[in-house]
């Protein structure tokens, strides 16, 4: 199914996300919202960790939240980063929103309320995937 949205909208709510970012290490916070198909939006914040690996990005926090309430299919991410400057998903984070859908469309929040969209596929051209059929 496919639902029209505002990217404003999905970049208003990785904002909102970005300010609960836990980030007491790198002090850099992000927030991202991704939308599943039926049109539910689900955001994360990076989560910090004393032990520094432990870390984990926004992307893959709202990414855990929705496939752990059941969503499988997503249309969009938006990302917005600390500073007003854009940044690109790691690319660890690249494989695992891959994995759901390699041809996801992202929303890039930049300086003074410009973004950018980049499809995934440009960011990860040749994912590793498997044929689960699930
Ligand atoms: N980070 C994200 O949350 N998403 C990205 O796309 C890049 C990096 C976080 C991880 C870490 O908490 C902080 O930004 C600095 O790397």
């Amino acid at each position: 199914m496919t639902k029209t949205f505002e990217p404003s909208q999905l970049l208003a709510r990785a904002a909102a996300a970005r300010e609960k970012a836990y980030a007491p290490y790198s002090r850099f916070t992000v927030g991202a919202a991704l939308l599943a198909a039926g049109g539910k939006i689900y955001t994360g914040c990076n989560i910090e960790n004393a032990s520094y690996g432990l870390s984990v990005c926004a992307e893959r926090v709202a990414l855990w939240k929705a496939v752990s309430e059941g969503e499988r299919e997503f249309l969009a991410l938006a990302l917005v980063a600390d500073g007003g400057g854009i940044i690109f998903p790691c690319g660890a984070c690249r494989q695992v929103l891959a994995e759901f859908n390699p041809e996801l469309e992202l929303y890039l929040s930049g300086p003074e309320g410009s973004w950018q969209i980049k499809n995934l596929k440009t960011l990860l051209p040749e994912p590793f995937l498997l044929a689960t059929g699930n």
